[in-house]
């Protein structure tokens, strides 16, 4: 009897403890929410109580979640899986959650998404979180594959931020038509197209805070532009604010009112406008654009007639040196020739001087009239100097 009552009562006890909590999580009926939190689970406990409606599991060691792992829950409308280093979701995973409402996937590794991975039929899911969660582009397309098959049409908020996306497929959002906050911050996208966010006419909020955008060109400006009423966040980028920037700069400046961050825009190159804010500039005053091009202008004539100077020096020194190399492999001819020169000289200056002063010295023109006495002269001169080069040259005696 007694034995008996201890079997009841242990069979009791361990059924109604099962019922009412997992081992390890924790279970609040009044608030129907249970945590499961930093437990090492291995899988989703499957003694979870039906009344949960808020249903916690993070911190543990999930690898797969798939249709067998949220069985006779209902009632849950809020589901949160971060941190679970989840890698593959499968098909049908949140279908017995019919009144699942928002659905946290934060930070796992998803690197398999099945295409009806988050279809649940009459499409209840109004939130879906995946920041820091998608392990690689394939996930991506995966991704939006199970948006095409999931019926996600209700859904109104959806966080892909901290994803590394490197660009948006156009029209990836187009089936989830009901979309109003799109967080896209801490990616790496460098561009918006004229298609990004096409399907989703609804959107109130887009934020495109710490990406890669240098600039928006006119095409992504006129996407965001068509996003109308959306309340737009774009700090947090790399703004290049050179020539290119100017539409962005004043599209900026008539956009206050949609750009909720307008005044957090900064410029991060170049270097003189660092830290400037990018709706303070504009294409005249700051930028100079036009002044600037013809700066560059000037400045590729200033190099390219530089670049011939130095060129035409180049010629000069060149010519010289084959010059100074000519004169030198000549050295001995050219020395013969100076020396031939500097004789010729000196015989025609004395022959000058000669005549000059036969011209001048009265007794010589006296004596030139004697014939014989001038013979004498030359011969003896003649005898003097045997070269033939010295035929004029008159001994200084002569003249005395
Ligand atoms: C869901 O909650 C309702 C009442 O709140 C309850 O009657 C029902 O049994 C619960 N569902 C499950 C599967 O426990
Ligand atoms: C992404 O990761 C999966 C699983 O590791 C791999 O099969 C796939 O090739 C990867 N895709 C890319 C684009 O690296
Ligand atoms: C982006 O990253 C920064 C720094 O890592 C962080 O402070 C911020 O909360 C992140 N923003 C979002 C929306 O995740
Ligand atoms: C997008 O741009 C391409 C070419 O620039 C153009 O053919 C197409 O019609 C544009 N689409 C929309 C929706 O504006
Ligand atoms: C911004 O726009 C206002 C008018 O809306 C204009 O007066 C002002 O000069 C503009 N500033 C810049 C920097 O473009």
């Amino acid at each position: 009897m007694r034995c008996c009552a201890i079997i009841l009562y242990v069979v009791l006890g361990s059924f109604l403890c099962s019922a009412e909590c997992p081992s390890g999580c924790q279970c609040f009926e009044a608030s129907t929410t249970v945590q499961c939190d930093s437990l090492d689970l291995r899988a989703v406990p499957d003694d979870i109580p039906g009344y949960t409606t808020y249903l916690v599991i993070t911190g543990n060691f999930i690898a797969r979640i798939g249709y067998d792992s949220f069985k006779l829950l209902d009632n849950v409308t809020d589901l949160i899986l971060s941190n679970n280093w989840i890698t593959e979701v499968g098909s049908h995973t949140f279908s017995t959650l019919t009144m699942l409402r928002s659905l946290n996937l934060n930070g796992n590794q998803l690197a398999l998404i099945h295409p009806e991975a988050f279809t649940v039929s009459g499409s209840p899911l109004q939130e879906l979180s995946l920041s820091n969660s998608l392990y690689n582009h394939t996930s991506l397309t995966d991704l939006i594959t199970a948006f095409r098959w999931g019926g996600l049409g209700s859904l109104r908020s959806l966080d892909l931020s901290g994803n590394s996306l490197l660009l948006l497929p156009p029209g990836m959002f187009s089936p989830l038509p009901s979309l109003k906050h799109l967080r896209l911050a801490n990616n790496s996208l460098v561009a918006v197209y004229n298609s990004t966010f096409s399907g989703v006419e609804l959107l109130e909020e887009l934020d495109l805070t710490g990406n890669r955008f240098t600039a928006f060109s006119g095409e992504g400006l006129r996407e965001l532009e068509r996003l109308g009423k959306a309340r737009l966040l774009l700090g947090h980028n790399p703004y290049t604010c050179t020539c290119g920037m100017e539409e962005f700069a004043t599209w900026l400046n008539s956009s206050k009112v949609r750009v909720g961050d307008a005044e957090k825009l900064r410029c991060a190159f170049p270097g003189q406008l660092q830290h400037v804010a990018v709706q303070t500039l504009t294409a005249k005053v700051l930028l100079g654009c036009d002044h600037r091009g013809e700066r560059v202008m000037e400045e590729v004539d200033d190099l390219s007639l530089q670049t011939s100077y130095v060129f035409l020096g180049l010629v000069c020194g060149f010519v010289g040196m084959v010059f100074c190399f000519v004169l030198y492999l000549n050295r001995k001819g050219i020395k013969k020739w100076v020396v031939e020169m500097r004789d010729a000289c000196q015989d025609m200056m004395e022959g000058y001087q000669y005549r000059y002063e036969i011209d001048s010295d009265p007794r010589l023109r006296h004596i030139s009239t004697n014939g014989k006495l001038e013979q004498t002269n030359r011969h003896d001169a003649d005898r003097q100097i045997p070269t033939k080069s010295s035929t004029t040259q008159i001994p200084a005696d002569v003249a005395v």
